[in-house]
């Protein structure tokens, strides 16, 4: 039987990580975050002193295999691996991820790590959440789901997180980034964020975390 195939994509602070960790669980299947991919190129090219805007240094990082990024599950959980190491927490700072955003407009990085991708959701069923999912990676998915929440709802989450840490960062900033985030994602020339033509759209501003779990849940039943 075919492996089921499903392809979350929206913009920054949707929740995607989150949910679509949750939805995986729920159907026992694995969960692909494809940024953390991204993340880990961003990170070779900063622990190789190489600036992530300069297009030609990363490419060159990338060429021959120099740079190899990989995922493996522990008890479902994702490991992302750069060069055979685990980078899962280093990965997850600041400066790695405005990284991933400079590296992920390059074509051969791109290409990369969409091959790897649609490598990995040929072998089982999976679920993976990206920004480029639906329209490039899978775009014969079983279920396309476009989650997204207005800019408001999403820096609001964000401050909220950001303060559970003890870090209280005014909604007027965080609402800036995230708009410029979204700029950034939308309008870049390669691959740029946007809704599958076949993607369904859900708006989870006014949803729990509960709520829009379920309502993905149910979208995978009327598809699958
Ligand atoms: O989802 P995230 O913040 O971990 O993603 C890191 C960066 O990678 C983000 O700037 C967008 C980019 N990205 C991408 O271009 N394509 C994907 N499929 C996933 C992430």
């Amino acid at each position: 039987m075919k492996p089921l195939t499903i392809a979350i994509d929206g913009p920054v602070g949707a929740g995607k990580s989150t949910i679509s960790d949750e939805v995986a669980k729920r159907l026992g299947i694995l969960h692909l975050d494809t940024g953390a991919m991204y993340r880990a190129v961003g990170l070779a090219a900063v622990q190789n002193g190489i600036d992530p805007r300069d297009e030609d240094a990363v490419c060159r990082l990338c060429k021959d295999g120099r740079t190899q990024v990989d995922v493996k599950y522990e008890n479902g959980h994702q490991i992302t691996l750069l060069n055979g190491v685990d980078v899962s927490a280093a990965i997850r700072t600041q400066e790695a991820g405005s990284a991933a955003s400079a590296v992920s407009r390059y074509q051969p990085v791109r290409k990369m790590l969409v091959a790897r991708q649609q490598e990995m959701a040929q072998q089982q069923s999976m679920l993976l959440d990206g920004r480029d999912i639906g329209t490039v990676v899978l775009k014969d998915a079983t279920v396309k789901i476009y989650l997204t929440a207005s800019a408001q709802a999403r820096a609001t989450r964000r401050r909220n997180q950001l303060l559970e840490k003890g870090t209280d960062v005014p909604i007027d900033q965080i609402l800036s980034e995230v708009n410029a985030r979204d700029y950034q994602d939308t309008h870049r020339a390669v691959d740029p964020l946007r809704q599958a033509e076949d993607a369904v759209l859900l708006d989870s501003s006014s949803l729990s975390f509960e709520e829009t779990v379920e309502a993905i849940l149910n979208l995978v039943e009327e598809h699958a």
